[in-house]
């Protein structure tokens, strides 16, 4: 049975708002693998777990034609709502049913989501549809630990680890395949061509409101949110007032330093 914890519309209009595109270093990555393996031009990139496409979109100025796909509907509508791309287009379909024909993709992506698949589907689907020589890219961040805000690091990084406490008993049991780094994941690729990475670091200035807001879009708060919803913002009201009390400041506009840790796996079918 599919995951479906991505179904609201509230909850996909924070995520367009909230959730960042993939860092260039990922995209280095990617590229620096495919560019070894296939010849260009490359023709179909596919986007599974799109979401609202922000790790879509930036497939677009390398590829022929792009697909994102995505299960959750509210999903799908908000990236067509918001992005307008000549060459992509965007359908609601579960990963392990992708809509395109045998031997026929360049590149599959899947931006922190291939954790929810049924990845024995998956990647049989996956291995139906890459081309001789196509590249499979699955990444994510791993849970936020790193928060920085001038000589109150050790502070910031102490609430962020209340969160995770607090958030924790919401979390499903697929998210542990994030925290193993893809280990499993990386292991059940059957293809020999493969390596997998999870000491990509990347930093990011953000106004502690948009940190706020990325909180909301977790999977593990959404289903606290819908559980006891007034608890939930309690809680993150109290968040924030933590965080401001720590930094000194009034205004949720301050910007703090968020480490993201990136786990990536990279993979090429045989020619
Ligand atoms: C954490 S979001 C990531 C979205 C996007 N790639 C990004 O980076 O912002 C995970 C997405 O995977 C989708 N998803 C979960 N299970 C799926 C499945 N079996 N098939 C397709 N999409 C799925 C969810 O609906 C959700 O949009």
């Amino acid at each position: 049975m599919a995951t479906q914890l991505f179904e609201d519309k509230e909850h996909a209009s924070k995520y367009q708002k909230y959730r960042t595109s993939p860092p260039q270093e990922i995209q280095d990555l990617i590229f620096s693998y495919l560019d070894k393996r296939l010849n260009k031009p490359y023709e179909l990139a596919v986007d599974v777990g799109c979401g609202t496409g922000q790790s879509t979109k930036l497939l677009a100025p390398h590829f022929v034609k792009v697909l994102g796909t995505d299960i959750s509907k509210a999903q799908i509508e908000e990236a067509n709502k918001v992005l307008k791309l000549p060459n992509t287009t965007f359908r609601t379909s579960p990963a392990e049913e992708v809509p395109v024909d045998d031997a026929s993709v360049d590149l599959i992506t899947a931006c922190a989501a291939v954790h929810w698949f049924d990845i024995g589907k998956f990647l049989k689907e996956v291995d139906r549809i890459l081309k001789p020589s196509g590249c499979l890219a699955f990444y994510s961040y791993l849970p936020i630990r790193d928060i920085h805000y001038k000589d109150r690091s050790e502070q910031m990084c102490k609430v962020m680890s209340e969160i995770d406490d607090a958030i924790n008993k919401y979390e499903h049991e697929k998210v542990q395949r994030v925290r193993n780094g893809y280990k499993e994941i990386f292991d059940a690729i059957p293809y020999t061509d493969k390596l997998r990475r999870d000491d990509v670091i990347i930093k990011v200035k953000m106004p502690l409101s948009d940190l706020i807001g990325l909180i909301q879009t977790f999977s593990m708060f959404q289903t606290y949110y819908r559980l006891e919803p007034e608890k939930a913002m309690d809680f993150i009201k109290t968040t924030e007032q933590k965080f401001l009390k720590i930094m000194e400041v009034s205004s949720s506009e301050t910007e703090v330093e968020v480490c993201f840790r990136y786990v990536i796996v990279l993979a090429s079918k045989p020619k």
